[in-house]
């Protein structure tokens, strides 16, 4: 089985091959994600929200993304791994940058780093290329600066924010950037960036025509929503499409273990061990080996 590269990707966007992208958080999660062929395996800081509970990204950790980067890592031998840089991992300096992602791919082991921001990130980006470690760049709607952009908007829907956009797409793909992922931004000004950028261009609200597109592990199985109608939010954003609804497949499930346990039906005399039966053995079971 052949890993994929940066240069793979490179060639997909050549042939007009469209790149699947997707988050994953653990190892049963990365094991799935992979087995199901996607390309590129995002251990994004969107895990603070999805399994950490946090409110935003901000709140995120170094070490927060070097727990989860480790255990997807062991799950992975085809797609690429990325690692999300959390909040405050890079900003700082260059020499910040350099250390975090050097963590990342060392101790997380992240084939590569993806950043947010434009212009203003760009000696990071190159300077980590330097060091031999590539990076995604991430424009749009970056979520770490959610309190700058006072809420989760589209972005560049004006001219000048479109100019700006496109302006900070260039300036990193010159300081090195391998991919770039397009987060909330009108399709036409997403497209128009696909068409001038040699690398690819990787959508998640930004409309088909980028040169492939990511979701979010929770979103796609329907967890995040289950969970945001318990806690009385509704929102979903108009960019996700869920393919399974897991969020209620799963207290389905629960419910029924834990019904079952208090009427005495479970364990069952097949879920029990008996004296005599000497080659039952608990280490038969896969997850007690
Ligand atoms: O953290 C994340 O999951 C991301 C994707 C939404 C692109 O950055």
């Amino acid at each position: 089985m052949q890993r994929i590269t940066t240069t793979s990707l490179a060639k997909m966007k050549q042939r007009g091959e469209k790149i699947v992208m997707m988050t994953a958080y653990d190892y049963p999660g990365a094991c799935l994600v992979e087995e199901a062929g996607v390309d590129v395996i995002l251990v994004g800081d969107t895990l603070g929200m999805t399994v950490l509970g946090y409110e935003t990204t901000v709140s995120v950790t170094l070490e927060d993304m070097l727990h989860h980067s480790k255990a997807v890592a062991r799950g992975v031998k085809r797609a690429l791994v990325v690692t999300d840089m959390p909040f405050l991992s890079y900003q700082p300096s260059v020499e910040e940058a350099i250390r975090s992602a050097g963590r990342l791919l060392q101790e997380g082991g992240a084939q590569a780093v993806k950043l947010e921001g434009g212009i203003s990130v760009c000696p990071q980006v190159h300077a980590l290329v330097a060091a031999g470690i590539p990076v995604v760049g991430h424009l749009g709607l970056t979520p770490q600066s959610v309190n700058v952009f006072g809420g989760y908007k589209v972005q560049g829907r004006d001219p000048e924010s479109a100019d700006r956009l496109l302006a900070d797409a260039h300036a990193l793909e010159a300081a090195g950037i391998f991919a770039l992922v397009l987060e909330c931004v009108p399709e036409e000004l997403a497209t128009r960036i696909t068409q001038q950028l040699a690398v690819p261009t990787i959508g998640i609200g930004a409309g088909v025509h980028c040169d492939g597109q990511v979701l979010v592990f929770h979103d796609v199985l329907g967890i995040t929503s289950h969970l945001g109608r318990q806690a009385g939010r509704l929102h979903q954003p108009r960019f996700v499409k869920e393919y399974a609804q897991l969020g209620e497949a799963i207290r389905r499930a629960v419910a029924e273990y834990a019904s079952e346990v208090r009427a005495g039906k479970f364990p069952a005399a097949e879920h029990s061990f008996h004296s005599g039966d000497a080659e039952r053995s608990a280490a038969a079971h896969p997850s007690r080996k």
